[in-house]
């Protein structure tokens, strides 16, 4: 007599991030990657001790530790709990939450910090216009929100929507930079900087932009 085999129930994108936390700040020196440095570098002139900062996917915390060093309040979402637990590990963050960053609404007031930053996250992401409206709403009008997105092989003019290629079971989707900077437009921001930079054959774009000042008749 045959059984039927159990179903497989494929890993959740969560428990995927999970299984390489352990390890991970090693092997991003590894990788040479130094793309937290370089939004902490880029948005610097913008940030004061002593204002918040969420760092949306902090994982283990890489970017935003350089931003509590710095002085800032920093509160963190992740939805993998092995990243969370990592970087609670660290100490410097003064709130950190579980939650998926697909799900809309993220779970925090309007206006409730005054930076945003999001490093090595939204390639997994499909879909940024919901995103970054959401990021929006959570600043207060003069803050900045400085993001990686992966560069597309077909470069600049790249077609949107793009899934570029698979890591570890995950889709990484490379977003056309031309789709990006109409979001940023569309959600309220105005671009600050962009700046293309490379890990090992990958290369990325790291994006400043503020949060524009509301007319009073738009609030
Ligand atoms: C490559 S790591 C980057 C971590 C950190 N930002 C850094 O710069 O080191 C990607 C992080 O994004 C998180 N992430 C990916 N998709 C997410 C989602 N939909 N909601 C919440 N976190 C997500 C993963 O759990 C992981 O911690």
């Amino acid at each position: 007599m045959t059984t039927a085999a159990a179903p497989v129930t494929p890993p959740s994108a969560a428990a995927l991030h999970d299984t390489y936390a352990v390890g991970y700040d090693a092997q991003v020196r590894a990788y040479e990657c130094y793309l937290a440095e370089v939004l902490f570098g880029l948005s610097y002139e913008y940030v004061r001790p002593g204002e918040s900062l969420i760092d949306l996917g902090i994982g283990t915390g890489l970017a935003a530790g350089l931003y509590a060093r710095a002085g800032l309040r920093v509160s963190g979402v992740d939805f993998a709990a092995a990243m969370l637990d990592l970087c609670r590990a660290k100490g410097f963050a003064a709130d950190l939450r579980r939650h998926d960053l697909q799900s809309i609404p993220w779970p925090y007031p309007p206006s409730a910090f005054d930076h945003a930053v999001c490093c090595g996250v939204l390639h997994f992401v499909p879909d940024l216009a919901p995103f970054l409206a959401e990021t929006a709403r959570l600043l207060r009008p003069g803050g900045s929100f400085a993001f990686t997105t992966q560069w597309p092989a077909a470069g600049e003019a790249a077609p949107q929507p793009v899934v570029d290629s698979e890591a570890g079971g995950m889709a990484v989707f490379a977003h056309s930079p031309a789709y990006v900077a109409a979001l940023i437009d569309q959600c309220g921001f105005s671009r600050r900087k962009r700046l293309r930079c490379f890990v090992g054959e990958e290369s990325f774009l790291a994006w400043v932009v503020v949060l524009e000042e509301r007319l009073p008749d738009e609030q």
